[in-house]
């Protein structure tokens, strides 16, 4: 049943270029334009929203904070995402002009539910997420976009988040296409880049050799850091989130450009500090940011790991390890960039000796708040 891995989260790490496909697959015509069957809220009643709000938990609501800035840039739909267990305690303004995108993989978090049953009271409609059929969030929302990840056993969410993260794609591309934003040649080569992104996520597993490597020697480490900005923000929250999951080590994702007012007190002689770097090309001022924050934690001495587009030369230098992903589009870069993270996770995991698939005090779905 593990297909010869030693654990699930493993083989599931190595499905993801399928899983991926396997959520692309139909839905995106030879022309290059969305069928969305699935999605049963008209075209008019999708003209007429004014905000989407996505609520979700843990590794879900990451794929939300970086679904955001795709639907913001390519829809101009203000997009708002809430922990599914803050949502509804703090009576958020919502009406029947509100699109709420419910995101989990097991389609039974309680928070999540209760989240969408709010939303569904205030007169909005609600759009599910979901990697498993029939489940009680899809059946409670009034529309379903399936990810077909396939079953994910581990406790540590991987192929469902790539999915998440795809789908959520789907849902901006769609919506930017039924309310017609922005529907030119960026949008085109996006969705060109988004059918050939399998090919580089199975790219980048067949480079992890020298991730496992470095997670070895990182085992009796006490911290880890990660940094990121724009999309690449939410990819450091869930490294991090994977690493405490896993490793059971203290590790904390935080924003680049909040370094300065506070984090950057945490920087000490030899402590790993993960960045994510955005493309020096599209958003190149970002870029140029994160190299000075790269310079100044390495100038304080921290380990810095890397994790930079090929053909990135301005990292190199202030790099103690680097770590390459394929060329993409700067908001698809998380489909690539977060696989070199969570194989760092189960690395140090095993190299901790605990237990990948089952982390102590964890359940694959949590059914109660
Ligand atoms: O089934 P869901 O997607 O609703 O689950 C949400 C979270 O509980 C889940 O993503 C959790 O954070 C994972 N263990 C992360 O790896």
């Amino acid at each position: 049943e593990k297909g010869g891995y030693d654990y699930f989260m493993l083989k599931e790490i190595a499905e993801q270029p399928k899983a991926v496909a396997d959520t692309l697959l139909g839905r995106i015509d030879p022309s290059g334009s969305l069928t969305l069957d699935e999605v049963r809220i008209s075209p008019s009643e999708l003209r007429e929203i004014d905000k989407v709000v996505i609520v979700a938990c843990g590794t879900a609501f990451h794929a939300g904070l970086i679904a955001k800035y795709a639907i913001e840039h390519w829809t101009r739909i203000p997009c708002e995402v809430e922990l599914a267990s803050e949502f509804r305690y703090r009576d958020p303004i919502l009406d029947g002009r509100s699109l709420v995108i419910a995101i989990s993989q097991s389609g039974e978090t309680m928070d999540t539910l209760m989240a969408l049953r709010h939303a569904r009271e205030q007169g909005s409609k609600v759009l599910a997420i979901c990697n498993t059929n029939g489940s009680t969030i899809p059946r409670e929302s009034d529309a379903v976009l399936y990810t077909h990840a396939g079953p994910e056993v581990a406790v540590a969410s991987t192929k469902a988040f790539l999915t998440q993260l795809v789908a959520c794609y789907l849902v901006a591309l769609y919506l930017g296409q039924v309310r017609g934003t922005k529907w030119g040649d960026e949008i085109q080569a996006v969705i060109r880049d988004l059918s050939r992104i399998s090919e580089e996520v199975e790219r980048v597993l067949e480079t992890m050799e020298p991730v496992r490597a470095l997670a070895r020697t990182l085992a009796t480490k006490n911290t880890v850091l990660f940094l990121g900005r724009h999309v690449g923000y939410p990819v450091a929250l869930e490294g991090a989130l994977k690493l405490k999951e896993l490793a059971y080590m203290h590790a904390e994702g935080f924003a680049a450009g909040e370094l300065k007012h506070g984090p950057i007190a945490l920087i000490e002689e030899d402590v790993p500090v993960v960045v994510v770097v955005p493309s020096p090309r599209g958003r190149s001022v970002l870029h140029d940011k994160i190299v000075s924050n790269i310079q100044e934690i390495r100038a304080r001495g921290a380990r810095t790991i890397v994790i930079a587009e090929e053909g990135d030369e301005a990292v190199v230098p202030y790099a103690d390890h680097l770590i390459r992903v394929p060329v993409t589009p700067t908001l698809l870069q998380p489909l690539v960039a977060t696989v070199p993270l969570q194989v760092f996770a189960c690395e140090l995991a095993t190299a901790r000796g605990n237990e990948v698939d089952q982390p102590r005090n964890l359940a694959k779905s949590v059914t109660v708040e």
